[in-house]
């Protein structure tokens, strides 16, 4: 897809890829609607790309997402492209610690958030006569390892939805993509809230040799023009841990 004019919301715009993506995303022509709960943050990013526009979104509260999409369409008119890229991280722990009420809040945000984003933007691009989706899920997917069921399987989750969902929407001229990201430099790390006592990262070390977000942004604004299926910045880089 072109992307000059077109209307984005990049959720967890607010720092690290997100807002990487929105500053390429609006420097590269786009409308770019800038969606996360820090209300302050997204205001000073609006100020300073032309033609973006500030939503505040719990991304755990369907109300709030679907009021953030209605917001987005009564602002621009219409919505051309979703990058799914609001989420959270955790540490590293064998299934046996797990606090399942805090993997209830992980998956609510990095699955059923997406989710319900995308059946908010659906109809809409259907009638537009198509559009774009992109859900960021993460190079951890590769990997199976001790104490690598958590926050992986979100996104193992939600990779399946959306290669499944690609399928669904090609006939109403939808493209759905996933973009893994390798370990990248932003909050990611001290934004994990709880068992910070547990390792951050399948293996240590491997945090020296993390991408900047500007790279990922990169990869953002290509898969949205090409369309493709799925692009991982970790592989081959990980298979080392494979
Ligand atoms: N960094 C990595 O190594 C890495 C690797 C692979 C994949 N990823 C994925 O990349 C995506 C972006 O992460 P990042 O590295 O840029 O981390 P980050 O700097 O911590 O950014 C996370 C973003 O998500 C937003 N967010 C968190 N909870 C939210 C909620 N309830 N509602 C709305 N927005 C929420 C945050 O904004 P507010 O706090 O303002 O709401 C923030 O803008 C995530 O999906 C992550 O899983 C990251």
């Amino acid at each position: 897809m072109d992307i000059i004019d077109k209307v984005v919301i990049v959720t967890g715009a607010s720092s690290g890829i997100g807002e990487a993506g929105a500053r390429l995303l609006a420097a590269e022509g786009a409308r770019v609607a800038l969606a996360a709960r820090s209300r302050e943050k997204l205001e000073t990013l609006a100020a300073e790309l032309p033609d973006s526009f500030s939503i505040p979104v719990d991304m755990t509260d369907e109300a709030s997402i679907k009021s953030m999409v209605a917001e987005v369409v009564k602002h621009y008119g219409r919505i051309d492209v979703l990058v799914n890229n609001a989420g959270r991280g955790s540490a590293w722990l064998p299934i046996e610690k797990v606090d399942v009420d805090d993997y209830r809040s992980l998956v609510e945000l990095n699955v059923f958030g997406p989710i319900l984003a995308m059946q908010e933007v659906i109809p809409i691009m259907r009638k537009q006569g198509g559009g774009a989706i992109v859900n960021i899920g993460s190079g951890t997917v590769h990997l199976v390892r001790e104490g690598g069921g958590l926050y992986p399987g979100t996104k193992i989750l939600l990779s399946h939805i959306t290669r499944v969902a690609r399928k669904e929407l090609e006939k109403d001229g939808i493209t759905v993509s996933l973009l893994h990201p390798y370990i990248t430099a932003t909050n990611f790390f001290t934004n994990i809230a709880t068992n910070r006592d547990e390792p951050l990262v399948a293996s240590p070390g491997l945090l020296d040799t993390a991408d900047s977000a500007e790279k990922v942004a990169q990869a953002m604004v290509e898969i949205i023009r090409s369309g493709a299926d799925e692009v991982s910045l970790a592989l081959p880089r990980l298979q080392a841990l494979l």
